[in-house]
């Protein structure tokens, strides 16, 4: 079959996710394929670097070859290859960026590394289907067509928190970022607190609608379980900077305080009261324990942790799922308004959200709500583009590519990269 645009084989390999997908002109899916190695991770409580490199390895050739095929496309129809250099697993990466540039050369077809920020950024730009009939339910880029510069743009990812003020294609200019853990690092490490498993956004989600879908059916308000338990939000006033270990520790005191109860000490109860609840919890006992915990190594935390949450939640003694709602409401509330604010100030008529806690429905409802009155569109991509995928790499080469942009052979990984920033 012989199509017109431009048709980009995408390849994306940074951390547990193995992808291809082929894309035309940066926003029509013609497939998109994941092999995901998260069942693996989970025995771990995280992603492990070497078996991450060495699943990919296993993966790709079958993962490229399936993209082709639901493509129904030919490697004469394909006209460059895009993979992804950074940031991300050195070994990860590498996997992909040779597979990619070793396709480019027997090919003989223009190549581009892709830098997997900015790619989470063009994931607002895909549709679903060839000619993007196929409208995803979720997605609401389909709906309103191309974002619109200029645009404020919310990174939220596993290991990134970045606000950003996007001018123009590829011109960012960074607002506000984290001065600790991630958006979704905080998501992951407070599941393992509560034992509820890796990755955490999507748990953590699912234990906070539980309840909170409970409360919608007895027709009471959802701040019963968001407010639950009060938990710190540190706001760095007057920066657009973000701070999530504060809201980590008070949930580790609060998993420790309901572990101490379950051997006697004073702890959480799953039937006192939002207050009982908040101050049982946080105790000298806590507090020393959780020192003595950072004192550890990283290791024995982690499983220390796990088995602490893991052990309140069988035991029933912590209300996990009111946890996960207080935890949620915190974090995407934070993340929310600071978004607002950077709208209000550089007066843009459109904010996009990125990353995989972009599929974050608490957050993407909250934005709505912060927005909405000002006439600022929200759009996110739909759930599947959220998350680490090929499509978004496809997607971002190409407006490279149209620019007559392209690599050599001789570019490396870079695991450290950031979005190329304005100075
Ligand atoms: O973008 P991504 O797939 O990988 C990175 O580039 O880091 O993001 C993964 C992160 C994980 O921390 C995961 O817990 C989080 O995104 N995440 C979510 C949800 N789905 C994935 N966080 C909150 N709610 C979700 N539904
Ligand atoms: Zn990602």
């Amino acid at each position: 079959m012989v199509r017109g645009g431009m048709l980009v084989l995408g390849i994306e390999s940074s951390c547990d996710e193995t992808g291809a997908a082929v894309v035309r002109d940066g926003r029509y899916l013609l497939s998109n394929v994941v092999a995901s190695q998260i069942e693996i991770h989970n025995r771990y409580g995280g992603v492990v670097p070497e078996v991450a490199s060495r699943q990919q390895l296993a993966a790709i050739l079958p993962v490229i070859e399936t993209a082709l095929e639901q493509a129904k496309c030919s490697w004469d129809e394909i006209d460059a290859v895009a993979a992804t250099y950074g940031p991300g697993l050195a070994g990860a990466l590498l996997v992909g960026l040779t597979v990619g540039k070793t396709l480019s050369l027997a090919r003989d077809l223009p190549f581009l590394g892709v830098n997997h920020l900015e790619a989470h950024i063009y994931a607002n730009w895909l549709r679903s289907g060839e000619d993007g009939s196929e409208q995803a339910e979720s997605s609401r880029t389909y709906r309103q067509g191309d974002p619109q510069f200029p645009l404020i743009c919310l990174v939220v990812s596993g290991a990134h928190s970045e606000l950003v003020l996007v001018r123009d294609h590829g011109e960012y200019e960074l607002l506000g970022h984290t001065r600790d853990d991630a958006a979704g690092e905080a998501f992951d490490k407070v599941s393992r607190i509560l034992g509820l498993g890796y990755p955490g956004g999507p748990a953590i989600q699912k234990a906070a609608q539980e309840v909170e879908e409970k409360l919608e059916q007895q027709h009471k308000p959802l701040a019963v379980a968001r407010s639950a338990y009060r938990l710190p939000r540190a706001w760095l006033r007057g920066t657009y900077d973000f701070s999530f270990s504060g809201l980590k520790t008070a949930m580790l005191h609060l998993a420790e305080g309901a572990a101490g109860s379950a051997s006697g000490g004073s702890g959480v109860s799953s039937a006192g009261s939002a207050d009982s609840r908040t101050t049982g919890s946080v105790t000298d006992t806590g507090t020393h324990k959780s020192v003595r915990a950072a004192a550890s190594n990283q290791r024995k935390q982690v499983s220390q942790y796990t088995r602490m949450g893991a052990q309140a939640a069988q035991q029933g003694v912590a209300n996990v799922p009111l946890l996960a709602s207080s935890f949620e409401e915190a974090n995407v509330h934070f993340l929310a308004v600071k978004t607002r604010l950077a709208a209000q100030e550089y007066h843009v008529r459109q904010v996009i959200l990125a990353g995989g806690v972009a599929a974050n429905a608490s957050l993407r409802a909250r934005l709505e709500k912060e927005l909405s009155p000002l006439r600022v569109q929200l759009s996110y991509p739909p759930i599947e583009y959220c998350t680490d995928n090929a499509a978004m790499i496809a997607g971002a080469a190409f407006f490279h590519l149209s620019r007559g942009e392209q690599h050599t052979f001789a570019l490396d990984v870079e695991p450290g990269l950031s979005l190329p920033f304005k100075r």
